[in-house]
């Protein structure tokens, strides 16, 4: 098992011992893909959320957010083209009976290369030292340009056959590419099929009179089809956007990676209605814009990257994704895309209403462009949690396990904990909850030694500790402790609200947005 693996199972083994995430239905044996979040989680969860909405809807004018239901009109999955082409190309090996998505299969072959590229880099690197500049390594090496060059061109061909619906031609690029079943090292493969994503489900009550329905497999549409309500009780001009967040379902495949590919999960999504002609503009603007905001968690610069598409959802002319080193390397956080006036002329078709909007500068009336940003909480979640799990060699020899969450998103923004349970120290202490708790969730703990609770509060990603002692009872004092530095200083009490403040308001964290 390589050291990644070895840190992601640790990660998901964390995240159900400290109050994270489960796995759904867990005493039933669980669901597969489908999973809980426990106490920290749904706090970590509704934090991000709140992270993402502030950002996108209260710091935007022009922005607006809505709450659309996840039953929809049949039609609309009609319209939108997820009836017809909202498909994963799978594959069976017929040795193992496992079933792939064969485009999977064929970029993790790819994201091989990629691991053999860093490999080259690091050996480099050891070889020459300081004096090593990665930057011209990667453009001259000729066994990584070699590597680079076949990814590339392997990854435009199944671009080009599954825009083509050219099935036949993945299969044989699979054979080609000699893939072998992950689990069994076969390669007696089927030909490559289409699965369609959607769930579907009833409405009515009784079998005659029911309405075949689908479970929303993206929020998106709920903003189309409200465009125009929005647009003329808000009295809105072009350009301006809706932003939503809500549960999206998907009849995943190949559900793993933990919450990295769920079939129940959340988006976070923004359509930005714009004249047609300007969504080049637009969508690189938003790509910055978007970039800007992960970048403001300090998660560091160097985990993000953005993948432009060669393969296009049937609705864009310009796709890119926001990638984020997850412990199994580079994968797609977000999602960027220019729609085009796809959606909004499809409903328009189909419901026979116009989806129009006059435009007082160009007098004129246009079915409006549209530049989207998705991004699924449950992966944002992910990215968050693996980025924030650290094991750390101390000083004195132990290691200690801490959750480095940006305190901006952490589930508990402070820990009181009295030095010892008597003597008056935890009434103080509660004193100090009562004080702190109309701004942030604060948690007590008295058991155990100070150090063992502390400890606690670091695989818990608590950023603060209170430590009320003795002389807490006479000077008005106590002992704050950063859980990043594991620093410690004397706080009076009048001054903790503050203190804590500063490091998790959000406004001190977005403001890296206006720079
Ligand atoms: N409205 C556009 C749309 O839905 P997408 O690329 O299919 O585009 C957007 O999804 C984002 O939703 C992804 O970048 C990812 O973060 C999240 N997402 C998609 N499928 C998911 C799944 N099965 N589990 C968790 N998150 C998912």
């Amino acid at each position: 098992m390589t050291n990644k693996e070895d840190i992601f199972k640790k990660v998901i083994s964390h995240a159900k011992e400290y109050g994270y995430v489960v796995q759904s239905s867990e005493i039933y044996d669980g669901l597969g893909a489908v999973y809980d979040y426990t106490q920290n989680g749904a706090e970590l969860k509704k934090n991000i959320k709140d992270y993402w909405w502030k950002a996108m809807v209260q710091l935007h004018e022009n922005i607006v957010g809505i709450d659309s239901a996840i039953f929809m009109h049949p039609t609309i999955w009609k319209a939108s083209g997820h009836v017809d082409a909202f498909n994963d190309p799978l594959i069976d090996n017929k040795d193992s009976k496992k079933r792939y998505r064969a485009d999977v299969l064929v970029e993790d072959y790819v994201g091989k290369l990629d691991a053999k590229i860093e490999k080259e880099v690091a050996k480099a690197s050891k070889r020459f030292g300081d004096s090593f500049d990665e930057d011209q390594f990667l453009a001259t090496n000729q066994r990584v340009l070699g590597y680079k060059e076949k990814g590339q061109s392997i990854l435009k061909r199944l671009g080009k056959s599954l825009e083509n619906e050219d099935l036949a031609d993945v299969k044989a690029l699979i054979e080609e590419l000699e893939i072998a079943c992950p689990l069994s090292g076969s390669k007696n493969w089927t030909d490559v099929k289409q699965f369609n994503l959607m769930f579907g489900t009833k409405l009515g009550a009784s079998a005659e009179h029911s309405t075949d329905l689908y479970l929303r497999p993206e929020t998106a549409q709920g903003i189309f089809v409200n465009f125009l309500n929005v647009q003329k009780s808000g009295r809105l001009k072009i350009p301006f956007g809706i932003a939503q967040i809500g549960k999206a379902f998907r009849n995943e495949i190949v559900a793993r990676q933990f919450i990295f590919r769920m079939r129940e999960f959340e988006q976070m999504e923004m359509q930005f209605f714009i004249t047609p002609g300007t969504q080049k503009e637009w969508y690189e603007r938003w790509k910055e814009m978007r970039m800007k905001w992960h970048l403001s968690l300090g998660m560091g610069q160097e985990n993000y990257r953005f993948h432009d598409h060669e393969k296009l959802a049937h609705y864009a002319d310009a796709a890119s994704d926001i990638e984020f080193r997850f412990p199994f390397g580079f994968k797609e956080l977000e999602g960027i895309h220019s729609r085009t006036d796809f959606d909004l002329s499809s409903h328009e078709e189909y419901s026979g209403k116009k989806l129009q909007y006059f435009d007082p500068a160009l007098n004129k009336s246009y079915v409006p462009y549209v530049v989207e940003t998705s991004i699924g909480v449950d992966r944002m979640f992910l990215a968050v949690l693996s980025n924030a799990y650290q094991e750390e060699e101390l000083e004195n020899g132990t290691t200690r396990t801490v959750l480095k969450i940006p305190a901006v998103l952490a589930p508990n923004k402070a820990a009181v904990l009295p030095l010892v349970k008597k003597d008056g120290l935890p009434e103080l202490a509660h004193k100090i909850m009562a004080i702190l708790k109309w701004d942030y969730n604060v948690v007590y703990d008295e058991k155990d030694a100070i150090g063992r609770r502390y400890r606690r509060q670091d695989a818990l990603g608590t950023p603060f500790c209170i430590t009320v002692d003795h002389d807490s009872l006479t000077d008005n004092s106590v002992t704050i402790r950063y859980r990043d530095s594991m620093e410690q200083k004397r706080v009076p009490i009048d001054l903790l609200n503050e203190t804590i403040k500063d490091a998790v308001d959000s406004k001190n964290w977005l403001k890296a947005l206006a720079e």
